[in-house]
């Protein structure tokens, strides 16, 4: 069990996107959630996304994984970064509701890394909210107020910045945890060989809004609704105050309408930036052999890192899931809701669900889609 020992409400009013917050002992008796050799091994596999990272005098190299060997690294001054642990490694799950305060469409993944002494990325900004939690060994990590800071060596490419002045000084123990809002400069030296975890939040920048709503309504053939005017400015060559305040509220009648954006925003905030670990059985389940699996006690699993969404007041009954979206009949909304809340059922709360047909119904679905498996 993964209890972190600070009250949610709190932190999400003085912290959360607002300034950094250090917490040493957050995690009481932390035990690392999977051990280096695991992590190397999930790390020589394609569909992982890793990488190493070497520090250099003045600089950093980056080799993309998969990797089959590590020796030639050496002992010191790199550190093997793995994303979405929590697509890969089922162990992570408790840990990941320890962090479900806050919304799961913002959820991005959990990054590990294995660092050895003298390994770090570097001085950097994120434009993502993320957890810094220590497992085993020590990190020496600083974090410098927001604001605009030069380019390393003025390389306008890096994304190394020079250095900050602290407004955090510290060395990560393990169950010690540093909260890093967006914008926030930071970095962490390893003293000694070290896991830690970075579990990372995200939200839509304009331009990834823009761009599904773009998709969405191309796909749908809509937003055809065209600019026409009463007026027309007298110079030939002018586009008038009025005529781009008329465009732009085009743009702004789209987006007063939840009709039209909701099945947007549903789809986009539903998917996944990192390959899921789908676990499609080798034939498609009937609906008779879901009865015989629950006789025989099986539990019910949601895959790592699939996210079920709903939108609150949405004009329809569904739910969002790894970009798409299924309709329910209104009267199953109470399982609806134990679907999207809970990662796993036992096999009596899988039970109740599978005694309401339509319930049943979408599970079959899902089960057969590789979005939930059968367990022990
Ligand atoms: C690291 O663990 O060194 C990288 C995490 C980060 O700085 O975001
Ligand atoms: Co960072």
């Amino acid at each position: 069990m993964y209890h972190l020992n600070f009250a949610p409400k709190t932190f999400i009013e003085q912290y959360w996107q607002k300034k950094p917050l250090l917490i040493k002992n957050a995690f009481e008796n932390f035990e690392d959630i999977i051990t280096p050799d695991e992590l190397a091994g999930l790390a020589c596999e394609d569909s992982v996304s890793s990488r190493v990272v070497i520090t250099k005098e003045n600089d950093w190299q980056i080799i993309e994984g998969p990797f089959e060997d590590y020796d030639q690294f050496g002992d010191k001054n790199w550190q093997l970064l793995v994303q979405a642990l929590n697509h890969w490694h089922p162990d992570s799950a408790g840990f990941i509701n320890a962090f479900r305060f806050l919304p799961d469409w913002r959820f991005d993944d959990l990054m590990v890394s294995f660092a050895t002494p003298g390994g770090g990325v570097g001085a950097h900004i994120d434009n993502y909210d993320v957890f810094i939690i220590q497992g085993e060994g020590e990190r020496h990590w600083t974090v410098g107020d927001k604001g605009l800071y030069a380019p390393k060596n003025n390389d306008p490419t890096t994304p190394l910045i020079e250095g900050f002045e602290p407004i955090i000084d510290v060395v990560l123990e393990k169950g010690d945890l540093l909260y890093i809002p967006p914008g926030f400069p930071h970095q962490g030296q390893t003293l000694t060989t070290a896991m830690s975890y970075s579990m990372g939040f995200r939200a839509p920048s304009q331009q990834e809004l823009f761009s599904e709503i773009a998709d969405n309504l191309i796909d749908n053939a809509t937003g055809l609704k065209r600019f026409t005017s009463q007026s027309e400015p007298t110079q030939a060559s002018q586009v008038s105050t009025q005529h781009q305040q008329h465009m732009m509220a085009l743009i702004a009648e789209f987006a007063a309408c939840p009709n039209s954006y909701q099945a947007v925003l549903g789809k986009m905030l539903s998917q996944n930036r990192f390959e899921l670990d789908l676990c499609e059985p080798e034939e498609e389940y009937s609906a008779e052999e879901l009865d015989d699996y629950i006789c025989q006690g099986a539990l019910l699993y949601r895959i790592g890192g699939l996210k079920l969404l709903q939108l609150e007041g949405d004009c329809t009954s569904r739910v969002f899931i790894n970009g798409e979206a299924f309709e329910y009949p209104e009267d199953i909304e109470e399982n609806i809701t134990q679907l999207t809340q809970r990662l796993s059922f036992d096999n009596q709360q899988a039970a109740l669900l599978f005694q309401c047909s339509a319930t049943k119904e979408l599970i079959l679905t899902l089960l057969n889609r590789g979005y939930f498996y059968f367990g022990e």
